[in-house]
């Protein structure tokens, strides 16, 4: 083990190349959600104040029908789901008056950059990228004050002049908040007799957005791309689209757009991200996942995509051990039924990629990414945020955690092949497995947005 720690650190003492050879990205162009999240740390005890106040008890608290929210005890059964399990759900308002609510009773701590559009530009623009483009579909001053006042990082303004991001202002757009609801591992919830404890941090995702549920685009970013020169785009958005609201069709209507930027050459990553409504999930994979490039998911997102494959007992096998090896054998399923060329998982100490041999991008720049991932995924965790280039390798020096290694060591004893343990990379059915043990940061000081950061830092490293 220790010698393994030992090669890794060889590999990750590369990662300040990588990161000076981003410098020569000339274009990126991250699309389609950019939204505002409204992030509040919130106890065990206010939440049972809260559901009090509701008028909720124990049996109606725990009486969830559609996982979406159209009264305030919604938002208050979402958040007491997502505590007592330690897990991240994301439910869509569609109330305004819930909404309300939120804003009176809840509040929030600080604002931040959201969705995966939004929070990749301003991750890929500290990196160095020549020229970042975010869709947005929404770019009130509110929402343009959390782009980095950075001069590589545009957007269009509502003449359609492509702009620095920070500098616009559309004001007749309104705001699109997400609420970012966290709660902390082992803290309390007392209520009607019942004591329940946390048994993880994690956080609970309260939208109110009704331009991204409803795929709105900017017509302005759709005339540029047409002739665009982007090396990558990543992709996301569709997770917040339902079925009941035209979500299917809405996903359809991307096809020809993203075959479009493909034939002007740029590599398309999608960023699965995830999807509560199952239909749209599955279009999600039948439509867009055969299509583009590249697919990025965390270990949640890879058993929900087995659901919608018909792999359900794949998927349960995952949700009994989410270990590397499960989670191999998931991937692989992903990438034989769906064809796609580079497919890339994160779980908890481990990235897992799984390429064509003949990907155009080599495995060793795969890896290479990966690393510089797990690098600045660890710069995020440790110090908070990753809005200045002085901070990105602050993890510098650190190695590989004990947890990844060991994951890596059962899945090249199960795919037996040394080699993966040494360097990362092996031969597999035809395909090339590349695997990465992360940095891991004791106690992370924020979770929000580090899936979206680790895929497009893999992808964009490996240029
Ligand atoms: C989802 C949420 C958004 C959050 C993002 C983080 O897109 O809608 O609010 O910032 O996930 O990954």
């Amino acid at each position: 083990m220790n010698e393994a720690k030992k090669l890794w650190a060889e590999k990750y003492g590369e990662v300040e190349n990588t990161l000076a050879g981003i410098k020569n990205v000339k274009s990126v162009v991250t699309a389609f959600n950019t939204n505002i999240d409204a992030v509040i740390k919130i106890s065990g005890k206010k939440l049972a104040s809260l559901a009090k106040k509701e008028n909720l008890d124990w049996e109606s608290l725990n009486d969830i029908s559609d996982y979406a929210i159209h009264t305030p005890q919604d938002v208050v059964k979402g958040a007491f789901r997502c505590f007592s399990k330690g897990i991240a759900e994301e439910w869509l308002i569609d109330d305004i008056n819930a909404y309300n609510w939120l804003m009176e009773n809840i509040g929030y701590d600080r604002l931040q950059m959201g969705g995966q559009g939004g929070i990749v530009a301003n991750a890929l623009s500290v990196c160095g990228v020549q020229k970042v483009i975010n869709h947005c579909g929404s770019l009130p001053q509110k929402q343009a004050d959390l782009f980095l006042k950075r001069e590589n990082l545009f957007s269009f303004d509502m003449n359609g002049n492509m702009t620095p991001a920070y500098q616009i202002n559309r004001s007749n757009d309104i705001p699109l908040i997400h609420w970012i609801i966290e709660f902390d591992k082992d803290d309390e919830f007392d209520f009607d007799g019942y004591r329940i404890v946390c048994p993880k941090a994690n956080r609970f995702i309260a939208t109110y957005d009704p331009v991204n549920s409803q795929l709105i685009i900017d017509k302005n970013f759709i005339s540029y791309m047409d002739n665009a020169k982007a090396e990558a785009v990543v992709l996301s958005g569709y997770h917040a689209l339902t079925a009941e609201k035209n979500g299917v069709s809405l996903v359809e209507k991307t096809v020809p757009i993203i075959e479009k930027w493909r034939k002007n050459g740029a590599i398309v990553h999608l960023e699965v991200a995830s999807t509560q409504d199952e239909t749209v999930r599955k279009a999600i994979v039948d439509k867009i996942a055969s299509k583009v490039d590249s697919l990025g998911l965390n270990e949640r997102e890879t058993i929900e995509v087995l659901q919608v494959i018909g792999e359900k007992s794949l998927a349960d096998i995952c949700e009994a051990e989410v270990s590397a090896v499960n989670l191999f054998e998931a991937v692989s399923k992903i990438k034989q039924k769906t064809a796609c060329r580079r497919i890339q998982m994160h779980m908890f100490g481990l990235y897992l990629t799984i390429q064509d041999s003949n990907f155009k991008i080599t495995p060793e720049k795969t890896r290479a990414g990966m690393c510089l991932a797990a690098m600045i995924a660890a710069a995020k965790a440790g110090t908070g945020h990753i809005n200045d280039e002085n901070n990105l390798l602050w993890a510098k020096g650190k190695n590989a955690s004990d947890v990844g290694l060991k994951e890596l060591q059962s899945l090249s004893h199960y795919l037996k092949s040394r080699q993966l343990l040494d360097e990362g990379i092996c031969d597999y059915e035809g395909y090339k497995v590349i695997a990465v043990p992360t940095i891991l940061v004791e106690k992370p000081k924020t979770l929000v947005g580090m899936g979206d950061t680790i895929s497009s830092v893999s992808l964009v490293g490996s240029l």
